[in-house]
Parts: C-alpha cells; sequence; structure tokens
C-alpha cells in the first residue's frame, strides 16, 4: 500500500489535504511524465496499442494479426449503418454532418446546455430517437460498428478533449479522475493499481496496459468477446470494457452511459490527449 501511494504521489495524482487541488493541464502533464519515464523506449503514440507497446513477442503476434485485422468486416458494416437513410429519408448525416471522419474527434465533451459529459454513444442514440428510429443497445452491436467506422475514419487525427473553465465540468472530471483513483470492489482495487501501478505486469496472464492511451482505440474487437458471442461479433464500447475492469475486482458494474462512466471516460480520455486515434483497435 505504501509503495502504490508512493508511486501515484511520485505521479502527482493524489491529492494530500496541503495540496491544493491540481487543474486537469497539470494532471496531464504529470500523467503522461509518469509513463514516460517509466517506459522510455515507448513512443508517445505507440502507448494506444496497450499491451503490445509493452512487450515484443506479443507485439508480433498482434501484428500479424492486423495483416487481415478481424475488426475490417465491422467497419464496413458500420459504413453500412452510416450511409443508410432512417424511414424518415434523413440519416446519420443530419445529426453528425456530411464527413464521417470529422465526428469521432468530437468526443467525449461537455455539453453547456445539459450541463454533462456526451459521448459519441450517447448521441447516435439521441440521432437514432429523434428520427424516430429505435435506439441501440449501449455496449456491442450495431453501435460498436458505426463507432469502428468513425473510429477508422478518423484515424490519425488526435485526441483533443477539452475541458471548459465552467465549475460543472470540472465537477465531472473530478467524479471521473476521483473513479479512477478509488479502490473498490473485494478485492479493494483502483483502475489505478493496475494500470498506473502495474502495467507492464501480468495479471492471470494478461499483460497489462498503460493508463495513457487506453482510450484511443476503441471500440475494439476482442478475441475474448468473440468466443463469447454466437455470431463471432466481437466488437465492443469502452464502457462494455469499463464494465469487464470493474467486474475484475468483483464490484458491481455501472451502467454502461451511466453519469459515471461518462464522467470516468472524459477525465480518462483526456489524460490521452495529443495521442494519434487508432480505432477499432484488436485486443486478446
Ligand atoms: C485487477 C487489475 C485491473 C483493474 C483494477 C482494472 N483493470 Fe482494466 N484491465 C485489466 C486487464 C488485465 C486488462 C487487459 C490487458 C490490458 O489491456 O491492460 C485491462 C484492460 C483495460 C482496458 C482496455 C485497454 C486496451 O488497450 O484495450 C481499459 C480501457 C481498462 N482496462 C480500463 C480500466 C478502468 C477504467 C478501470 C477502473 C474502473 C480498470 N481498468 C481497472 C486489469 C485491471
Amino acid at each position: 500500500m505504501k509503495k502504490i501511494l508512493t508511486l501515484l504521489l511520485s505521479a502527482g495524482l493524489v491529492a494530500t489535504a496541503t495540496q491544493a487541488v491540481s487543474s486537469p493541464e497539470e494532471d496531464l502533464e504529470k500523467f503522461r511524465i509518469y509513463y514516460e519515464q517509466r517506459f522510455p523506449g515507448v513512443q508517445l503514440d505507440d502507448f494506444g496499442n496497450g499491451p503490445y507497446a509493452l512487450d515484443v513477442n506479443k507485439r508480433l503476434q498482434w501484428e500479424s494479426m492486423e495483416e487481415f485485422p478481424p475488426y475490417e468486416d465491422y467497419v464496413d458494416k458500420g459504413r453500412e449503418i452510416w450511409e443508410t437513410p432512417f424511414k424518415n429519408g434523413k440519416s446519420f448525416a443530419s445529426c453528425f454532418g456530411k464527413d464521417p471522419s470529422k465526428v469521432r474527434v468530437k468526443y467525449p465533451h461537455w455539453d453547456s446546455k445539459t450541463q454533462q459529459v456526451v459521448t459519441l454513444e450517447g448521441d447516435i442514440n439521441k440521432c437514432l430517437k429523434e428520427n424516430g428510429e429505435k435506439p441501440f443497445g449501449w455496449k456491442k452491436g450495431k453501435i460498436a460498428h458505426l463507432g469502428a467506422f468513425l473510429g477508422y475514419e478518423a484515424r490519425g487525427q488526435r485526441i483533443n478533449v477539452v475541458i471548459p473553465d465552467d465549475p460543472k465540468a470540472l465537477e465531472a472530471y473530478e467524479e471521473g479522475k476521483h473513479f479512477y483513483y478509488a479502490k473498490r470492489g473485494q478485492l479493494n482495487l483502483a483502475c489505478a493499481d493496475c494500470h498506473v501501478q502495474y502495467p507492464g505486469h501480468r495479471v492471470r496472464g494478461q499483460l497489462l496496459s498503460t493508463g495513457l492511451g487506453q482510450t484511443t482505440h476503441f471500440p475494439v474487437f476482442r478475441a475474448k468477446w468473440q468466443k463469447a458471442a454466437a455470431n463471432g461479433d466481437g466488437m465492443g464500447t469502452l464502457h462494455r470494457r469499463y464494465g469487464g475492469c470493474n467486474g475484475q475486482v468483483r464490484a458491481r458494474p455501472f451502467k454502461a452511459q451511466s453519469r459515471q462512466y461518462r464522467n470516468l471516460e472524459f477525465f480518462h480520455t483526456y489524460m490521452s490527449n495529443g495521442l494519434e486515434i487508432n480505432a477499432p483497435g484488436y485486443r486478446e
């Protein structure tokens, strides 16, 4: 415990009673420097490749997987969803604009009108409802296919989450940050315990990725999800993954698109500002 605390303190990410709460900009700088010092051989953008940035053998396996990536079909399905008109004759372009490459980089963002964090998935379902269509499920299927297409179109652009100077936006950011560092579940572990303290180490045979770069490639196609799906569809959203990681420590997951997970996504994605979007990704 002492070791974890020392590490987090050295990363500047635990506010002590005597310390003023740090600004998002300060958090971001410390977060990034922490990983860069810990993994000096890893290029900034490569952190977006998760465990494959940290282990040569895993990387080789992954690179051969990427030659015929299993997410490709779902990018095509997503394109079809984007292009297919609604019953009223309009399409997703009426909500998101004509150019699909300009969508993904806008999310997540703070909406000053509704005073909450808006995600891409949230706006996809909002668009469907406003046009009299049935909303998609939140964690997999069509929402992940459309997300894969929009992510693919946005490849190469850089994450650019803006935390406006609005107390409510900062509150949402702080809630997300707190979520990341709070212990939970029967195992009493925080996201940060695994992804700040132990990246590069193995947990039950899996190599832990760094918190930096963890959102750049969502939605992902996971071999594990593929196995579990009757139709072989291994695509899933970021909030599906959050739920899985909460479950790993035997904590009750929150609902996908709950305020808690949206605020977590706000903080978590902001921490990867400046990294390249490389969605969709492939993971084990
Ligand atoms: C017990 C350790 C543990 C804890 C605690 C944990 N995770 Fe994970 N997480 C893993 C493992 C193992 C994986 C799969 C290997 C990897 O990519 O790190 C993973 C993967 C992920 C991924 C996918 C990374 C990628 O490259 O696709 C995300 C995102 C993630 N975790 C977020 C979180 C968040 C947010 C929390 C807190 C709610 C959390 N994790 C808590 C163990 C943990």
